[in-house]
């Protein structure tokens, strides 16, 4: 074997400024060493050796079945195609007739898509047009060699098959020889399998009787820039992979792991999107095991094109990207997401995977998390560390030292003798507790948890039928099998009050190490030929482990109020859907200035892809970060969706408040704005859970025709109002922003200023703060008086930040509910207000005339930008009420006007009119 084909080692190495260890990157498999990929490489043809067999056509219920019959074997594979609701199409390739029964994924759609009935044509035995009915896509087949091309009002979006890709390894005989796809010669197969070991693979492999990878190429046309498939600590644009690394999905703990980088972390959501000035498009390739993806552009294909359809134009040079799937099992199952604006596929995307969980209002304020809050005195101090130093925060976290000895669901009898009354000290501040609770469970005859788990044959099995032992934070353990639904009733029955032993209703949960984890174990990972439900193999579900483990969880938590609370649960691991049950975030980051860069391209690859709850470890997780990264980190932290500071065991103690009173009031400013943003935030993931609409936004999404934001990395928009430029380098004065799109307004979010006209500019900044600009158009809600935690801002005044565009108008909305309950959902008790200014009024209106929720609070100020001149009288109108007038200011430099006391109710009608001066 050549060195570069040694199996994994698992290496660490002593980081030489922590004494920490440090995994190595060679303990992680690359592409050369996974059976899979050497196989699918050596798999290439100048054509596809697949034809559709045009005689086996069947369009019942208007899915269009046909046979694919591989040229030299005979093969046969089961090809359909859907067209499912809202111009997606769905894709599905199995084996006709099976030895074996192939995984498909269960549980991340919402449910079965909704099909519609294709309309046909046969064009003359050549191939067939398939027409989505409810839109202008269709579907061109061609038969020989077979493959397909996505059409939408005669703009070619993609094909499919069309370099020749299609590769499935059938489970037809025991030979190995018959389940690779023929297409290489037995020469150079006797000598790749010398070469390389194609078959034989680690001890893990050993429960494969037959090899059953898939694999299939697509290519989007006229696309330069496509983004998606997190996680990789990467840029958010997808690097063209050429002969290298493939983007590899397979979840793994890697602890502080390698940035720009391909490799496997801990999630993973197979997505793609593609984006070009005219069109949006996406592919969903649904399957949970290991999957590797080449992107090439075309400058890198060497094969020509062998799409033929006969009314269509001739391929044009234009860009393209071609990406190629491989997946070791399962079935071709893809959903192409046909857009065409980018927020058309984000809302096909959740059509079949569900959208954002609402998140309880708590959890998006600050969480104060470390590897540990030591014992109750701990806590208590830090809690009121805050307040002390006037600093609100919402939760305040414990790691595993929490509990007795590592076992879940426990307390340490020592450090945490009254875990009751700690909870009940913070629940009277107004404040939450989230613990840890791993998927390894001790392996000990005197825990609970543990013996009726194992009596219940809940854990996933070995090879051999035991259930399979690994180690981790407790020493041996055996993992819960939560594919398994009757594993997840129970698991979630756990936290019930009754059951979870001193546990509150102001406790929430924390899942970590749900790659799974498995320390010492290949890749530091559960073993592939590991057993769970159903006799599955743990090949085909792996990505999927941890995207069940925190569906149990939040079904636990809402169970344990009888259905009426939202849940909040934080996950390491993830999958495609996992956004309905609360948030994610990148793992074990490093305190230094790069991750925090890469913090920003990370959390926008998942936004994308239907995760906007997500954040990184604020000050970086490994390490102690020099005092301006902290400081810098808190500012972009304040700015990302999911806000948490934390830090690993031994590293300095880090509270807000540990690095003078200069870096402190930073800090508290920082944390503090973000409180005062808190009713824009939850409108933000208020519309995410409707609209799909990603909370943290790259520029292409919202400014799709600026080419200019195709790449950019370090800036964002918060919803469509914001857009945040954090600082993410050391000791600079000024930093390059880019403001998208053309003829917008931006409005410093400080000062007010209307900012220059030019695309590009320099600006000044200081460590006070980073720069923030609202755009013209926008009216955000703001709280004018910030609570030592949000729950008790509940009676704090709003404030309305408008920002005029050049018209002169401005639209912009506030959500307003109980902030914990699903009262919204099954009562209508919310406020969904509308404002609107236009012709120099202010309009407050009903965005759903459901909402019946008693709102307290009261507007109290608005603040209009680019309000060019001093009215001469501003005048409320209200039904029922008397006309009111307003006392106003305003400043003709800056050309804002600002209205205080305005004392109008948020849930009502009324108006403002700005009486402009003669
Ligand atoms: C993992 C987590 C980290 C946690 C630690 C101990 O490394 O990623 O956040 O603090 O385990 O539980």
């Amino acid at each position: 074997m050549s060195s570069e084909l040694e199996s994994p080692k698992t290496l660490v190495s002593e980081d030489p400024l922590k004494g920490v260890l440090i995994e190595n990157k060679s303990k992680f498999k690359t592409c050369k060493q996974i059976g899979f990929y050497r196989r699918q490489k050596l798999f290439h043809l100048d054509r596809s050796p697949y034809f559709a067999d045009l005689s086996t056509l069947n369009t019942e219920d208007g899915i269009v079945t046909l046979s694919l019959i591989h040229q030299e074997t005979q093969g046969k594979l089961k090809l359909q195609i859907m067209a499912v609701q809202g111009n997606i199409f769905r894709i599905k390739i199995n084996e006709e007739s099976s030895l074996k029964p192939r995984f498909e994924v269960p549980d991340v759609l919402v449910k079965e898509p909704s099909v519609e009935r294709l309309k046909v044509s046969i064009l003359e035995s050549s191939g067939l047009v398939l027409e989505h009915p409810s839109s202008s896509c269709k579907i061109h087949l061609t038969a020989k060699p077979f493959s397909l091309l996505v059409v939408q009002d005669d703009e070619e979006l993609m094909s499919v098959n069309s370099q020749g890709l299609l590769y499935f390894e059938n489970a037809v005989s025991p030979s190995k020889e018959s389940h690779l796809p023929a297409t290489n010669s037995a020469e150079e197969m006797a000598s790749s399998e010398k070469q390389f070991g194609l078959w034989e693979g680690n001890a893990e492999d050993l429960d494969m009787q037959w090899p059953s990878s898939v694999g299939l190429d697509f290519t989007l046309h006229g696309c330069e820039h496509i983004y998606g498939l997190p996680e990789h600590a990467d840029t958010h644009g997808l690097q063209d992979t050429g002969e290298n690394e493939a983007y590899r999905l397979y979840n793994l703990d890697v602890f502080g792991y390698p940035i720009y980088d391909k490799m496997g972390t801990y999630g993973s959501v197979p997505l793609i999107l593609a984006h070009n000035l005219a069109h949006t498009c996406g592919i969903l390739w649904l399957n949970s095991s290991e999957t590797l993806v080449e992107v090439l552009s075309k400058a890198a294909l060497q094969r020509p094109m062998h799409v033929a359809s006969p009314d269509m134009k001739k391929h044009k040079a234009v860009p393209e990207k071609a990406i190629r799937w491989m997946s070791e099992s399962g079935v071709v199952d893809v959903f192409l997401l046909n857009g065409p604006a980018p927020c058309d596929v984000l809302k096909q995307y959740a059509e079949l995977t569900g959208p954002q969980m609402f998140p309880p209002l708590f959890s998006l304020g600050y969480h104060q998390c470390r590897w540990n809050y030591e014992d109750e005195a701990d806590v208590r101090a830090v809690d009121s560390g805050f307040d002390d130093n006037d600093i609100p925060y919402d939760v305040i976290w414990l790691d595993i030292e929490h509990t007795d000895g590592k076992r879940y669901f426990t307390w340490d009898p020592e450090k945490f003798s009254n875990p009751v009354k700690m909870q009940n000290q913070l629940k009277e501040k107004r404040r939450k507790l989230v613990v840890i609770s791993d998927p390894h469970i001790k392996v000990d005859p005197d825990y609970t948890i543990y013996t009726e788990a194992k009596e219940k044959g809940y854990f996933v099995k070995n090879i051999t039928g035991q259930d399979f032992e690994g180690n981790c934070w407790p020493g041996s353990s055996s993992y819960l099998d939560f594919t398994s639904p009757a594993v997840r009733e129970w698991y979630s029955s756990q936290f019930s009050f009754d059951k979870y032993t001193d546990s509150t209703d102001v406790l929430f949960i924390w899942n970590d190490m749900n790659e799974p984890s498995v320390f010492e174990a290949p890749e530091g990972t559960m073993p592939k030929n590991a057993v769970h439900a159903q006799g599955w193999s743990h090949r085909d579900l792996h990505n999927l482990y941890g995207f069940y483990q925190q569906m149990a969880t939040s079904e636990g938590l809402i169970q344990r109020s009888g259905g009426k609370e939202r849940s909040f649960v934080l996950t390491r691991s993830f999958f495609a859907g996992s956004q309905r049950y609360g948030a994610v975030w990148t793992g074990d980051n490093k305190a230094e200035w790069e991750y925090l860069k890469i913090s920003v391209p990370m959390l926008l690859s998942l936004s994308v892809a239907g995760i906007s709850f997500c954040g990184a470890d604020v000050g970086g997780f490994v390490g102690d970060p020099d005092t301006e990264l902290l400081v810098r980190w808190y500012q972009a932290g304040a700015f990302q969706p999911f806000f948490r500071g934390h830090a690993m065991q031994g590293t300095r103690r880090r509270e807000p408040w540990l690095f003078g009173e200069d870096n402190t009031s930073i800090i508290r400013r920082a944390i503090k704005e973000r409180y005062a943003l808190l009713p824009f935030w939850y409108l933000l993931f208020y519309r995410a859970h409707l609209y799909a609409e990603p909370v943290m936004r790259p520029l292409w999404v919202e400014f799709p025709k600026d080419p200019d934001v195709f790449g950019v990395d370090e800036q964002y928009m918060l919803g469509s109002a914001l857009l945040v430029a954090p600082v993410l380098h050391p000791d600079v004065t000024s930093i390059d922003v880019l403001f998208p799109g053309r003829g917008e307004n931006w409005y410093d979010y400080r000062n007010f200023k209307c900012v220059g006209s030019s695309h590009k500019q320099t600006v000044n900044v200081t460590l006070e703060e980073i720069p923030v600009y609202q755009r013209g158009g926008s009216i955000i809600p703001l709280r004018t008086t910030i609570g030592k935690s949000s729950g008790w801002m509940s009676n704090s005044p709003y404030e309305l930040r408008i920002a005029l565009d050049h018209k002169g108008t401005a639209v912009g909305e506030i959500y307003i509910d109980d902030g914990h309950s699903f009262q919204y959902l099954h009562e209508h008790m919310f406020r969904y207000r509308k404002f609107t200014f236009k012709k120099n009024v202010l309009y407050s209106s009903s965005a759903d005339e459901l909402g019946c929720y008693p709102v307290d609070a009261i507007l109290e100020n608005v603040l209009v930008m680019g309000f060019k001149k001093s009215p001469s009288e501003v005048i409320v109108h209200q039904a029922g009420r008397e006309k009111r007038t307003l006392r106003y200011s305003y400043s003709k430099a800056l050309c804002v006007l600002t209205l205080e006391n305005v004392s109008l109710a948020v849930s009502v009608d009324w108006e403002i009119h700005f009486k402009p001066s003669q």
